[in-house]
């Protein structure tokens, strides 16, 4: 305890020995007190320190836990403290600060061109998509909506027989995009779109990642929220007018056993109730998070009629 205090009192220390253990500490203690708030992937301060350790030291929580009492050069220490002060100054979310987050397993650049990738379909990909497709059988993929191209550039690098093209209507979306096709050394198809508008092909499979926040929950959200693109984030119609046009148009770019999976995350119940009619299969997770759901394009056309009188009504 004596410790914990003289480091938490003391930001820069130079004649002590810090592990990385004291560095963790006092990060989550700082992170801890700067009334921020939690999202984007992460629960609490400290996840938001660890995202901090992984950054500064190029290692994986694994090897961060099982090298705690490692020594920490000042420089070090000194950026991982910087890291955590910025946070607290700018409450930009600690990706955006770090300018770096990990998706399924591997790190992309970040910053606020597009969301945070957060998207729980990091682990389907991860469990290669077990009990929801047939990956093998999978040769063509489009991840719509793409944003910082975390998802569909994940499936480009498990699945490198899968050819994999990604959509955004963003054009500063689609460059950092760009950026981390190039940083995760894939190939993959940009295409600028809004929704199908500019898509030309049939796919065995579409991922999406939509914007699906109501207006009036965009305006309840913590600052952090609001320095990412709105764009990105808030759909007319209470945040479904985006998912349900790609239900809508899914099945002309779905080839005849094409599978749409999508994510409306906690609009989910609202969907439910907006279409009682519809018997939607959603996606159970280990790691947290809600909201995805699978379809055939066989049940996306039968269901085409209500998906046309709900876009009708707005
Ligand atoms: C929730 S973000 C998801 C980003 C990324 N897929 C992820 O999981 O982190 C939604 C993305 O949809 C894009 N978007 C919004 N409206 C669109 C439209 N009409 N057509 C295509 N993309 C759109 C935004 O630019 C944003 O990048």
């Amino acid at each position: 305890m004596a410790l914990y205090v003289f480091l938490v009192n003391n930001p820069i220390v130079t004649s002590e020995i810090v592990t990385k253990e004291h560095v963790f500490i006092q990060l989550h203690q700082l992170l801890s007190d700067g009334k921020l708030f939690h999202g984007h992937g992460v629960i609490d301060a400290e996840d938001e320190a660890m995202m901090i350790m992984m950054t500064v030291f190029h290692q994986s929580v694994e090897e961060i836990l099982s090298s705690g009492s490692s020594p920490v050069a000042v420089l070090e220490r000194k950026k991982a403290i910087e890291f955590a002060q910025q946070r607290i100054a700018t409450c930009q979310p600690m990706a955006y600060v770090l300018g770096v987050v990990n998706f399924a397993g591997l790190a992309f650049i970040i910053d606020n061109r597009a969301l945070v990738p957060r998207s729980p379909i990091a682990e389907l990909i991860l469990n290669k998509f077990k009990n929801i497709i047939e990956i093998e059988k999978v040769d063509t993929a489009l991840d719509l909506c793409t944003g910082s191209g975390c998802i569909g550039i994940s499936v480009a690098k498990y699945f490198q027989e899968i050819q994999c093209d990604i959509a955004d209507i963003s054009s500063e979306a689609l460059s950092l995009a760009t950026d981390n096709i190039k940083k995760q050394n894939v190939k993959i198809s940009v295409i600028k779109s809004d929704l199908f508008q500019n898509v030309v092909k049939s796919y065995d499979l579409i991922i999406s990642n939509p914007p699906y926040v109501s207006n009036d929950e965009y305006n309840e959200l913590p600052f952090e929220y609001k320095c990412e693109p709105k764009l990105g984030l808030v759909a007319e119609q209470d945040g479904l007018k985006i998912p349900v046009q790609i239900m809508q148009d899914a099945p002309r770019y779905l080839t005849e056993s094409g599978t749409l999976i999508l994510e409306v995350g906690y609009s989910d119940e609202l969907l439910d109730s907006v279409f009682p009619q519809i018997p939607f299969q959603w996606i159970e997770f280990s790691n947290g998070g809600q909201g995805v759901c699978v379809f055939t394009r066989k049940i996306l056309l039968e269901y085409q009629h209500y998906f046309k009188e709900f876009l009708e009504s707005d």
